[in-house]
């Protein structure tokens, strides 16, 4: 049976890090691998967090994974008989990855993509604006603020036990070595005017 032509969407997994985003994704995958579906998993070539080709959560859990440099990658490497695309830490692609996602869906493919809808600067991060309002569906998970123990939408970069400074690179890979999630009144961005522009 072809499923393909009434399935086509697009799910997003947002949140902070440590809100259990990687570890969502990798339980849909599973789940419709477990139903015989054929499923092929990205991730950006820049995530060098961990060795091998997987994907990997905080929490432990792993898939296997493609690593691609470039969104173009992502759909050249889509075979055709594929009914599930995921992709982990698509905040990483630039705004090519909207277009890809977008044709996927199209042609029938469920394209299930987890990502940071914030950096450390609690803005936007790369395409995600973008992605959460093409996608049929977003989710949006909380970690659990480090700080005062209330539910965590935002992530603190530290540098050396203090927060980054707002001018600071938006990339820099890392896990609980430099970064910690908080809520909205615990998270710091040195040098951020207080005032709306
Ligand atoms: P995670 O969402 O799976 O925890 O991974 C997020 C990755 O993104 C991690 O390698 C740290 C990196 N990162 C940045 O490069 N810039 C940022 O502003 C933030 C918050 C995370
Ligand atoms: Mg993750
Ligand atoms: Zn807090």
């Amino acid at each position: 049976m072809h499923r393909h032509s009434q399935t086509g969407h697009i799910e997003i997994i947002c949140g902070s890090m440590f809100s259990g985003k990687t570890e969502e994704l990798i339980r849909r995958v599973k789940r419709a691998t477990i139903a015989r579906m054929k499923v092929q998993v990205f991730k950006p070539m820049l995530d060098n967090r961990y060795e091998g080709e997987r994907i990997n959560s905080h929490s432990g859990f792993n898939f296997v994974a493609q690593p691609v440099v470039s969104a173009v990658d992502v759909l050249r490497a889509v075979e055709p008989d594929t009914e599930i695309v995921a992709i982990d830490e698509i905040q990483f692609f630039d705004w090519e990855i909207s277009g890809v996602c977008n044709l996927l869906a199209d042609r029938g493919i469920v394209v299930l993509a987890a990502g940071l809808d914030l950096d450390f600067r609690g803005e936007p991060f790369g395409p995600m604006p973008l992605l959460m309002a093409q996608a049929e569906q977003v989710t949006k998970l909380s970690a659990i603020c480090v700080v005062c123990g209330g539910p965590a939408s935002r992530t603190q970069r530290l540098i050396n036990g203090s927060p980054a400074s707002y001018t600071d690179p938006i990339i820099l890979v890392g896990a609980s070595d430099s970064y910690e999630a908080r809520c909205r009144k615990c998270h710091v961005v040195a040098g951020r005017s207080e005032k709306p522009e």
